[in-house]
């Protein structure tokens, strides 16, 4: 490229931790010998989030993985071994956890206008040993459809939904993440809300929301607000010190009430921020070359933290332009979209599946190669995003 391209500075995430957080975080500190560990604020956290998804239950923890695990931890008490559906494009985590407890994963490729699992491949892939569908709404964009949600509700499997890139994203109106059996959130601070780190499981299910407590602490029945659980287990074990019956060899994932605090503060700007960040996307995407990049993505109900930038064709020659525009452009960007692409191609799933099975889903695979992603936050300069536009536009291709 003979002219210099523009430097647009253009991190993956700003910081997200606001003045206004870290006042509240202030004030709360501020107070007479503050409660520090679990306690108030993440009980008034998890309620104003069950109240924003619109759901019954929700149990703050550490991080949006230790979602993962008390999550699919929970099912292995609740249900007899067996198959989880899982996608080939999600977070590590998604897939540990679910090998983690014992259960063996079935992949699914995806549908390229979400990103997320193909609803046919998820049928097709069903067996009298599935015990769930662990489904991850990716980038913001809603993986849901009402086939889906029909054939598991007649069939009686558990949905499972990560939503840890995807707060506010909505199915039919009604926001991802209430579908589910359970669901999961990150506030990692790459993500739509941040509590630093963390992450939240939300329920209707009073009996896995008790054992969802315990899980999070070690296993320990005290954690359950349910009389008749507490009652019980100490009945059962009179030779126990009821303060220390441990229900399940669990873990201890809690946070704290820092986390909580910060939060909420977060939680009342979420909203606000999604409206710009969709705005942004559909900037983004409507100015795109459609002959060169895949742009047919399905924006009803998406609410989206990263643009995704997917070439249509396996053109290297594009690959080594785009690339070396970005990086000229000091445009932060990842390869392979979500959790770096097709996570069949990750060392610790081709010791378990072979070297080979990574080839058998080319929708993802394309992604894995040809798919990007890049930061999308409200601070962003909108008019970043028609220069970037245009760079890309401009970038000579192998046809
Ligand atoms: C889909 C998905 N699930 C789970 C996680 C794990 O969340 P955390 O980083 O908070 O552990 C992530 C993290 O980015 C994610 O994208």
């Amino acid at each position: 490229m003979s002219t210099a391209l523009p430097n647009l500075d253009w991190p993956l995430m700003s910081n997200n931790i606001t003045r206004a957080d870290l006042d509240a975080l202030i004030a709360y500190l501020q107070q007479d010998s503050p409660m520090l560990t679990q306690s108030k604020q993440v009980v008034a956290f998890e309620k104003e989030w069950s109240e924003w998804l619109g759901c019954k239950h929700s149990v703050f923890v550490n991080s949006g993985a230790s979602a993962n695990l008390l999550t699919i931890s929970a099912l292995k008490h609740t249900v007899p071994p067996g198959e989880i559906i899982v996608p080939t494009l999600a977070w590590v985590s998604d897939i540990a956890s679910v090998l983690q407890c014992g259960f063996k994963p079935v992949f699914v490729d995806i549908d390229p206008r979400t990103l997320g699992m193909d609803t046919d491949e998820i049928l097709k892939k069903i067996t009298p040993q599935t015990r769930a569908v662990f489904l991850t709404h990716i980038l913001g964009y809603n993986a849901l459809t009402q086939k889906l949600l029909d054939t598991l509700a007649e069939r009686k499997i558990p949905l499972i939904e990560d939503a840890c890139e995807s707060h506010g994203a909505t199915f039919k109106g009604r926001k991802v993440g209430s579908f589910g059996l359970i669901s999961n959130f990150s506030f990692y601070y790459a993500h739509h809300m941040s509590t630093v780190e963390g992450g939240m499981i939300s329920t209707n299910d009073s009996e896995l929301f008790e054992i969802l407590r315990m899980l999070r602490s070690h296993g320990m029945v005290r954690e359950s607000t349910s009389d008749a659980v507490k009652t019980r287990y100490k009945t059962e074990h009179a030779d126990l010190n009821p303060d220390f019956i441990f229900a399940y060899p669990a873990y201890n994932v809690r946070s704290t009430e820092i986390n909580a605090v910060l939060g909420r503060s977060q939680l009342k700007r979420l909203d606000a921020n999604n409206v710009v960040r969709t705005a942004n996307l559909k900037r983004f995407l409507s100015q795109l070359d459609s002959k060169n990049y895949f742009t047919d993505f399905e924006l009803e109900g998406s609410s989206n933290y990263a643009f995704t930038l997917v070439m249509k064709n396996a053109d290297k020659v594009l690959y080594e332009n785009l690339t070396r525009a970005m990086r000229e452009m000091n445009v932060e960007f990842r390869r392979g979209t979500s959790g770096g692409g097709n996570q069949l191609r990750q060392p610790y799933l081709k010791k378990i599946v072979g070297e080979k099975e990574c080839e058998k889903y080319p929708k993802i695979d394309h992604v894995h190669f040809y798919g990007f992603y890049i930061g999308n936050y409200p601070e962003l300069d909108a008019r970043k995003v028609d220069t970037l536009c245009a760079v890309l536009n401009s970038l000579p291709t192998g046809n």
